[in-house]
């Protein structure tokens, strides 16, 4: 079959992570909102994690994610990273907060359940959809 007509037929990963992202996004569960939802999952992963984020403020750090998801999808559009990707390098690689490769691995585990606890259409594509979405942007963490 000719590869273009078969792409018509079923929505392309991107177009399941758009419309994912859209529903989760205002999404709340309780008085609970998704990126609220994802912290909570995140740093009841592990002590390691928790004490990353000891002297966090974290309604500061939540809103620097949604930020941050902005430029993730840039780097996945045009696999060019930005001053803000530069930035965030740096950030996570300076001794202050000194992530190692592991805990991107927990992030993107952590940030699967959430999408499946906020997303009411959620499904097995719809996870591959997000990781493969988001991985450019962690594979530049990790190795850059
Ligand atoms: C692709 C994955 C990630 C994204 C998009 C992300 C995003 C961000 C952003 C936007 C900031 C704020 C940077 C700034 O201060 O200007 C930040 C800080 C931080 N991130 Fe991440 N992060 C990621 C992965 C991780 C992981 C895996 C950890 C592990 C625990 C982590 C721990 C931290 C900590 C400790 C800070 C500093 C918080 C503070 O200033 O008190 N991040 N992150």
């Amino acid at each position: 079959m000719n590869p273009l007509q078969s792409m018509e037929t079923a929505p392309t990963f991107e177009t399941l992570f758009d419309q994912s992202y859209e529903r989760v996004r205002t999404a709340k569960q309780g008085n609970i909102d998704f990126f609220d939802a994802f912290y909570m999952d995140f740093l009841g992963r592990s002590p390691e994690i928790r004490n990353k984020f000891r002297k966090t403020d974290m309604k500061k750090q939540r809103s620097m994610l949604e930020k941050s998801f902005y430029h993730l999808l840039v780097f996945y559009a045009t696999g060019d990273a930005d001053d803000y990707m530069q930035r965030m390098v740096e950030r996570h690689r300076g001794r202050e907060v000194d992530i190692s490769n592991h805990l991107y691995d927990m992030w993107m585990d952590a940030l699967i359940d959430t999408v499946a606890k906020y997303d009411d259409e959620f499904t097995d594509e719809t996870a591959l959809a997000w990781r493969l979405v988001m991985a450019p942007g962690l594979t530049y963490m990790k190795y850059k």
